[in-house]
Parts: C-alpha cells; structure tokens; sequence
C-alpha cells in the first residue's frame, strides 16, 4: 500500500479526553508506522506532558521553540519548532513542558492557521496531533484544525463514558468551526480478547456508532511500554511483537481509510 500520490495534507486528531487511553502509544507508533509506508509524517505533541518526545528519544531543552510557542507568541511559526527524530520520515514538533494549560492565545484556529503555511504542506503529507486529556482550547485547536479523529479507548465501561463525552464535543465542532471533520474510528488499546467486559465495551461501541467504526484492536503488550521508556517505537524496538503487528495493520487499515 503506498501513499497517495499529489495529495493535500491530512490531519489525524488522537483524542480521548479520558487520561491513559493510550494516545499517545497511538500517535507515536502509528506515525512511525506510516513513516515505514512511506508517509512524511509530522508528529505534533499538544499534552504539555511532553510524551511524544520521550517515545522517540528527543531531548528537548529549555527555551527551544516548541509546539506551544504557538499559543505563547502571535509571531511562531510551526517551521520553526519542528525537529528530525531517529525515524526516517518522521519529524515531530514537541510540547512545551512548562505550557500551563488553560493560560496563552485564546484563539481556537490557531493551529488550523500554522497548518496552512505551504512550507508545511510542501515537506509533509500527514499530520498526527498527539492532545492532552482535557477538553480545553489545546483540544479545540486540534478538532479545528484536524479533517480525521481517531479515539483510542480501553474497553471498559468508564472509559466508554469519556468517548461518549468528546463525541458530544466533536459533533459540536462538527456543526460549528469544522464541518470537514470525519471520524477515522475507535481504536480499542490494551485490549484482550479473553476478558468479557472488553468484548462487551468494543460490542457496545459498535452498536452505538457502527461496527465498521471500529479500527482493529492494538492488544495489551509489555513491549510497547518499554519501546516508550527507552525513546523507541515498538516497530524499531521488538519487531516481531505483538504491539508491533498490531500497529502495522493499524497503519495499513489508516492508509485505506485515508486514500
Ligand atoms: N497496548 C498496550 N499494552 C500495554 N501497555 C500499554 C498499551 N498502550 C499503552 N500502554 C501503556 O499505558 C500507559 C498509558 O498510555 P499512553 O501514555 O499512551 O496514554 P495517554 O492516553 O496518552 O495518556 P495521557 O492521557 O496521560 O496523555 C503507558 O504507560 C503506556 O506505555
Ligand atoms: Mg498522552
């Protein structure tokens, strides 16, 4: 499967206002994934938690431009902010750990603005947004500025509750400042097959949005936490794992549903 030719650039928004849904275990592998395809992916990170970085090994110091700058200073420019990782095909514009959510330019576009500079457009094909597990304007700014939302859950009914939560919010951008915006899928994470209440969960999602909604499964695997905890994807770390496999079909099914 290859990347579709002379394409305008997508834009993923990886959300679920529930924290540990696995975003951005999702963001990461799944972007280095597409990179291995072919996809000149441009990773943002919005959680001021600063993960993304520490997924793929970035050092980020103090006072480097970051992804934040842009709600900091009307004059950023999300050029400037970007940098390479150990990743062909992958660049990743970082969080700014000192952002305090909740304070900078109240302004909901703002990325949607920074996305449109051709030079972006020019370097990359795919965008993936990493965002924070509030429902703020950070979050408002990657709706606004995303065309696909892809929602990783934990199939577990409290965790069903936080996607019936951010769908409120998405059909509410979908009607106000993003009528383009389309739902990539539910991508149940840490799943297994074997315990009841996790088939139910999926079984559940299904019904209320549609069966074809649902992104097969990334299952629960040790590997993927410790690809995190030294700066690798899963993909470079253990390739023949479990986490591995899940991510490549990911990437596969993400890459028909985006052609
Ligand atoms: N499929 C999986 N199998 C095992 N562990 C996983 C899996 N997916 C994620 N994890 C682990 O679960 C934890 C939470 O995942 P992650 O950080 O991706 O969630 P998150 O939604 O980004 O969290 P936050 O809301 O804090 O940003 C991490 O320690 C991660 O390594
Ligand atoms: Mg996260």
């Amino acid at each position: 499967m290859s990347v579709p030719a002379a394409a305008a650039l997508r834009v993923i928004a990886v959300c679920n206002r529930k924290g540990g849904a696995g975003k951005t275990t999702t963001s990461v592998n799944l972007a280095a994934e597409l990179a291995a395809l072919g996809w000149r992916v441009l990773l943002l990170d919005l959680d001021s938690q600063g993960h993304c970085a520490v997924g793929l090994g970035v050092k980020v110091h103090q006072g480097e431009k970051c992804l934040h700058s842009l709600f900091t200073d009307p004059q950023a420019q999300l050029v400037d902010t970007l940098r390479n990782t150990s990743i062909a095909n992958l660049s990743l514009a970082p969080a700014d750990q000192l952002f305090e959510h909740g304070t900078g330019v109240r302004d909901e576009l703002r990325l949607l603005r920074a996305l449109a500079d051709p030079a972006i457009a020019e370097r990359f094909d795919l965008v993936i947004i990493d965002t924070p597990p509030s429902l703020d304007l950070l979050l408002l700014n990657a709706l606004s500025a995303a065309n696909w939302v892809l929602v990783p859950f934990v199939p577990h009914p409290l965790s069903y509750e936080g996607v019936r939560q951010l769908m409120r919010v998405l059909f509410k951008v979908m009607s106000n400042q993003n009528p383009g915006l389309k739902l990539l899928g539910f991508l149940p994470t840490m799943a297994a097959d074997n315990i009841r209440q996790h088939r139910t969960t999926t079984g559940d999602v299904a019904r209320q949005f549609g069966a074809p909604r649902v992104l097969p499964s990334i299952r629960n695997d040790i590997k993927l936490a410790e690809a995190f905890a030294v700066g690798q994807p899963v993909r470079t770390y253990a390739a023949s794992s479990r986490g591995a496999q899940d991510f490549a079909a990911l990437a596969l099914c993400v890459t028909q549903l985006l052609a």
